[in-house]
């Protein structure tokens, strides 16, 4: 384990003498679902930075949970006529972060630097997503349309926390050869490891490919079929695995938006959304799904180091499964992982 944690801070090293040209903060990330943000003040973090999230009659506001005061949590406050309340010493904070009032000296001016710091926030896909810099790429889509389209549902049916980085989970999401060995005569065959090999798309927004006729089985054992999943990966962390039982006219379509947060250095929030446009025909679908991921949780909380390193010379690949992985990796070479991996 020690080895591999000094190769990939050697790795790290190296590629930082390059340029990068993107920082993660210039990304949207979810740091909860609609229903976790109310009238309380509540704590999430997000890329190591601590933020504190409200709803208030014009939406959600999202400022670092800091006070600029004396430093304490406003997460600890509350929240009073749409402005948080410092639970130290009253100050208040509007929802672009002014400050609004200073109970110990009422009369007497604000200082122009008494603000908290205000994020950028959207709420979408029953999710809400901050934005620590300008944005340059949009809230990742939904490929063919299908959260504007009247035929689907959406819900998000699960969100949990793993002890690895947002890469690793990501790449987790892709990678169809483990199948057989983390979910054997569920989603992969034992006897049938060998993986075809597959016509990888790149996009200016990442990529996609598709893996037809593939095995699955549910937990239960009394349904089975073969199926083919287009995976979409909307960098960085977003991947949709779009689902469809092969032989079946009936049009029936899953998709499943997959977006990993990442929290810190080795904590990933990962929030699932599921588009359908058919009424629910297997009442097991979240606990088989929550099953399967358990089976991955243990082996990705594993692996060492828990970041992606930093170059492809790290680590070894082959050339039929890992094919999107590499393509994952050589993007990544450009992006500063600050927050994300140890400096
Ligand atoms: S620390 Fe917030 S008001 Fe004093
Ligand atoms: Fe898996």
């Amino acid at each position: 384990m020690a080895d591999t944690a000094k190769r990939g801070k050697k790795g790290r090293a190296k590629a930082a003498k390059g340029a990068k040209r993107m920082r993660l903060s210039q990304f949207w990330h979810p740091i909860a679902t609609s229903e976790e943000v109310g009238g309380r003040p509540r704590r999430f973090t997000l890329l190591d930075e601590d933020l504190v999230a409200f709803r208030t009659d014009t939406g959600v506001t999202v400022l670092k949970d800091l006070c600029i005061h004396r430093g304490a949590a406003l997460s600890l406050g509350e929240v009073r006529d749409g402005c948080i309340v410092c639970p130290y010493h009253g100050w208040e904070y509007d929802r672009t972060g002014a400050c609004v009032r200073i109970p110990a000296q009422p009369d007497r001016p604000i200082p122009a630097a008494a603000r908290a710091i205000a994020h950028r926030v959207e709420e979408r896909h029953g999710l809400v997503w901050v934005a620590l810099e300008e944005p340059i790429a949009d809230i990742p889509h939904v490929p063919e349309g299908l959260d504007r389209d009247p035929a689907f549902t959406s819900e998000v049916f699960s969100v949990l926390e793993w002890a690895t980085s947002a890469g690793r989970s990501t790449e987790n999401s892709m990678d169809v050869s483990h199948f057989p060995f983390v979910h054997p005569d569920l989603l992969g065959d034992p006897d049938h490891p060998e993986q075809a090999s597959y016509e990888l798309h790149a996009e200016e927004w990442g990529q996609w490919f598709r893996v037809p006729d593939q095995f699955w089985r549910s937990v239960d054992g009394t349904a089975n079929a073969r199926i083919t999943y287009v995976y979409t990966h909307v960098y960085p962390f977003t991947m949709h695995l779009h689902v469809t039982e092969d032989g079946d006219a009936s049009g029936r379509v899953i998709s499943v938006m997959v977006i990993a947060s990442p929290t810190r250095a080795r904590e990933t929030r990962v929030f699932r959304i599921a588009f359908r446009n058919y009424a629910e025909n297997n009442p097991n679908f979240v606990s088989d799904y929550l099953h399967i991921l358990e089976q991955d949780r243990r082996v990705v909380e594993s692996i060492r180091p828990e970041e992606i390193p930093a170059s492809l010379k790290e680590e070894l690949h082959i050339r039929v499964p890992d094919r999107s992985s590499i393509a994952y990796r050589r993007w990544l070479e450009q992006v500063d992982m600050q927050g994300v991996l140890e400096p």
